[in-house]
């Protein structure tokens, strides 16, 4: 079976429900970054930080995955899928994929700020002040901010450089080292960008630009993918 490694941004959510970052009515239009998603403003007002990702934490139990990741999920049947994923949220996992990589944290766990190794599932939407690893630390988002280190960076250009085909859905390509894992791709493989306003990748080759949304876009071109035997077999 061939390698098909998607690459994955807040668009492929933004028909669950949930905020893109950068698009009109986006997050970072309505908080500012170094109010919420910095280790300063950890330091400064823990309690906000808190607040800004249990907000985000009740909105992602209530929404569901959408088409798109559920076409995501299907392909499996077909091909070997690495998911990466830029996303906190877990409507991957929800839709049926099995191998997903977190390059900016979960959401929906929580980790001790004495011991980056003590990580936790959160129940429900709230993480507050006073909640304590069993070491009697506080607890913070098991999320990465800006300003912080990729921990799986290398492991996701790995899977990157294994790939036979690309796919890269929803994302804005500008916040690295994320954006800099397409360049991990063997040169010349089929790569497909979905996005309804795609950023410039002129520098790679062999890109199809599909500018739809990915609810539409995603389920048609797996269509496309699962039909095509070529795609999907190993060279005769
Ligand atoms: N389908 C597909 N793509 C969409 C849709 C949709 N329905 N709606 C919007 N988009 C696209 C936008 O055109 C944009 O290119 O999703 C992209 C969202 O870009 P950003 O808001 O910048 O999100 P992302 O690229 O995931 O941000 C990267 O920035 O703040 C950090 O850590 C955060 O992981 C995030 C990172």
């Amino acid at each position: 079976m061939k390698t098909l490694v998607v690459l994955t941004g807040a668009g492929i959510s933004a028909e669950s429900g949930l905020h893109t970052f950068r698009d009109q009515g986006g997050l970072w239009h309505n908080y500012r970054i170094e109010d919420v998603a910095t280790p300063e403003a950890w330091q400064q007002d823990p309690t906000r930080v808190l607040a800004f990702y249990n907000e985000r934490r009740k909105q992602l139990i209530e929404a569901k995955p959408n088409n798109a990741h559920l076409a995501l999920a299907a392909l499996e049947k077909k091909y070997v899928v690495r998911i990466i994923t830029q996303n906190i949220d877990d409507l991957h996992e929800r839709g049926g994929s099995t191998h997903i990589l977190h390059l900016h944290g979960e959401l929906r766990k929580a980790r001790s700020t004495a011991d980056p190794d003590l990580v936790y599932d959160i129940s429900g939407w709230e993480l507050n002040m006073g909640d304590l690893c069993e070491k009697g630390s506080q607890l913070r988002p098991h999320v990465v901010w800006f300003g912080e280190a990729v921990p799986l960076i290398e492991d996701a250009s790995e899977i990157v450089s294994s790939a036979d085909l690309l796919m890269i859905i929803g994302t804005s390509m500008v916040v690295y080292p994320a954006a800099g894992l397409v360049n991990y791709a063997r040169y010349g493989i089929p790569i497909y960008y979905i996005d309804p306003q795609p950023s410039p990748i002129r520098w790679l080759k062999n890109v199809t630009v599909i500018p739809r949304k990915a609810g539409d876009g995603v389920p048609a071109l797996v269509k496309e993918l699962l039909e095509n035997k070529e795609q999907c077999n190993e060279p005769e």
